[in-house]
């Protein structure tokens, strides 16, 4: 076990853990927020992605050892009332089903569009490839991250 001084959604959390437990597990049983999803385990479906340094990562397979001061983003603090223009497309596109996916779905989304701002289809299906959602939602996705282009 060790110490972890981490940064996450722009306030410290101390954590004390093995070094190689995974951020997800940090992030939902040590600092307690739930809207990062377990869904693999394995960095094959998508559902635990949070931003390190503005980067879609995904968190079940990112060791709490590597991440040192870099600064974590949940979805929890993507924006402060829910309003990043990509949880706006969400709601104007009623995007999620069940829902379980989608946390990290707007993660990758709101990823993509920090790098860049006006994606192409092939370059949505390239950003968004890694996110699964067993409901299908895939056509309102990307028809909403069109739209969160257009509003920023
Ligand atoms: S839970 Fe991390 S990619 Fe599936
Ligand atoms: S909305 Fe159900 S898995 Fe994506």
């Amino acid at each position: 076990m060790a110490i972890f001084d981490l940064n996450i959604n722009g306030k410290q959390h101390q954590v004390d853990v093995d070094g190689d437990t995974p951020m997800l597990w940090v992030i939902r049983d040590h600092v307690g927020l739930m809207g990062t999803k377990y869904g693999c385990g394995i960095a094959q479906c998508g559902a635990c992605t949070v931003h390190i340094e503005g980067v879609p990562t995904r968190s079940c397979t990112t060791p709490v050892s590597t991440v040192g001061n870099r600064k974590v983003t949940t979805i929890e603090g993507l924006s402060e009332k829910g309003d990043h223009p990509v949880q706006k497309a969400w709601l104007e596109h009623d995007v999620p089903q069940c829902g379980y996916c989608q946390a990290g779905q707007i993660m990758s989304a709101a990823a993509l569009l920090e790098s860049n701002p006006d994606p192409t289809d092939e370059e949505i299906d390239g950003a968004m490839d890694g996110n699964i959602c067993r409901c299908g939602t895939y056509v309102r996705i990307k028809a909403a991250i069109k739209t969160a282009a257009e509003m920023k």
